[in-house]
């Protein structure tokens, strides 16, 4: 017998599905997508898992899923990220199969991937790749199942092109991160506003004035730094890459390694995708009271086990706050475990822009059973068209018009032989 969910509390179910509706009406594109699937049931017949964040804005797009005819089961893509209201009113309201609770353990986390794969999916939907980790490698007799996997954040997109390297990917993936309309938006002003609103609620310090220091220059980190210097902070980037290292430079930002950037940084933002970014030895020459984040997809980029090897006490001073008293006497503060500080301590990305990254997934979704018996085992984008049929519809719901080639201007540009007259 499936069990149908592990939630946290059903009586929290009112709250969750006020939160569903606030964010649905902030999700235009989506909407749109969701009326067409009513009427037309793409995914009839299909089971489809998702391992995502489970807020609001996913549980819109889990009920978009659900109108085109799929069953839907959803479990957490990271133990601290879940809304437990959203939770509790996706299963209540919308009887949609949900294993996830704030703060589970890693025991549980993976006891829930475990869970909705028992539904025996035919697509499965992850952000960081969890999901489609478990089928290849504990779950293999499942993978014959699969149309589809769609991917939804730069972290699970490396794993897989890893996978599809070493030749071992053995399902069709799309991955809804390298679409223009999700990367560029999501990845920048999403993760940019949420960092900074994480960051807030979890210490309510003043980011003006203070030494602001991002590790990397990606479309994440870019985003976090725009914010950061608009709150008026001096932003400092660290990178490795020296063309996205001269872009930081050339953008006004001034650019250093790690370890110069830790004797006089403020707030340390890791967003970069890789493990110990920021090291033990980092921390131990950072100021008193420094501040330690991470926003990148897993809680590797800041080495928590070393400093909480070399630690002299820890305690809990707000929400998502905690105070570690290293040898000497320093203390330095780490938000939310070390984990995505705009889900664990803030509520993720607004819905604005989830609205472009889940109706590429609902679109990701359509584009496996569309095109099932053609799909190889590789990592697919979706079709530009698809991108620009988004980029359209939300510039279309902001109320913004934008001029069309004329037919002289279309002949031009695909002509070679107009030049100087
Ligand atoms: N990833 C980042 N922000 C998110 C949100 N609000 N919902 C789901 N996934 C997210």
């Amino acid at each position: 017998m499936l069990k149908t969910s592990d939630i946290k509390d059903l009586k929290l179910a009112p709250e969750g599905k006020l939160k569903i509706e606030w964010s649905g009406q902030l999700m235009p594109v989506l909407k749109i997508i969701k009326e067409r699937f009513s009427k037309e049931k793409p995914l009839r017949g299909y089971t489809l898992a998702a391992c995502l964040h489970i807020t609001s804005e996913t549980a819109n797009l889990l009920t978009t899923l659900e109108a085109g005819g799929a069953k839907v089961v959803a479990c957490a893509s990271n133990p601290l990220s879940t809304q437990d209201s959203v939770a509790a009113s996706l299963f209540k309201d919308f009887g949609i199969s949900t294993f996830a609770i704030k703060g589970e353990d890693n025991k549980t986390y993976y006891k829930h991937l475990n869970q909705v794969l028992n539904y025996r999916p035919n697509i499965t939907m992850d952000d960081g790749g969890d999901l489609i980790h478990l089928l290849h490698t504990q779950r293999q007799k499942q993978l014959s199942d699969i149309i589809g996997s769609s991917e939804e954040t730069t972290t699970g997109v490396t794993r897989l092109r890893a996978m599809e390297k070493e030749g071992e990917l053995r399902v069709p993936v799309v991955a809804v991160n390298d679409s223009d309309t999700k990367h560029l938006f999501d990845n920048r002003y999403g993760t940019g506003q949420s960092t900074i609103d994480g960051i807030i609620r979890a210490t309510n310090i003043l980011l003006a004035g203070k030494t602001f220091v991002t590790a990397g220059y990606g479309w994440c980190s870019r985003g976090i730094a725009i914010r950061a210097k608009g709150h008026g902070a001096n932003v400092i980037i660290t990178e490795v890459d020296p063309i996205r290292a001269l872009e930081a430079a050339m953008d006004g930002y001034r650019v250093m390694k790690m370890k110069d950037a830790v004797e006089i940084g403020d707030i340390f933002v890791s967003a970069t995708g890789d493990k110990h970014v920021i090291t033990v030895e980092n921390v131990r020459k950072m100021k008193d009271g420094a501040i330690i984040a991470n926003s990148g997809h897993f809680d590797v980029e800041i080495d928590v086990a070393g400093i909480e090897k070399i630690k002299k006490s820890k305690r809990k001073i707000r929400n998502s706050l905690e105070e570690y008293v290293l040898p000497g006497g320093k203390k330095v503060y780490l938000l939310g475990e070390g984990r995505l500080v705009n889900l664990a301590a803030a509520e993720g990305h607004p819905a604005e822009v989830m609205d472009m990254s889940f109706a590429n997934q609902a679109l990701a979704a359509e584009y496996f059973v569309k095109n099932k018996d053609k799909l190889e085992n590789k990592i697919y984008t979706l079709p530009k068209e698809l991108d620009m049929q988004v980029a359209r519809l939300k510039l279309n719901a902001m109320g913004v018009d934008i001029d069309t080639l004329t037919a002289e201007q279309k002949r031009y540009l695909s002509s070679w032989n107009e030049g100087t007259k």
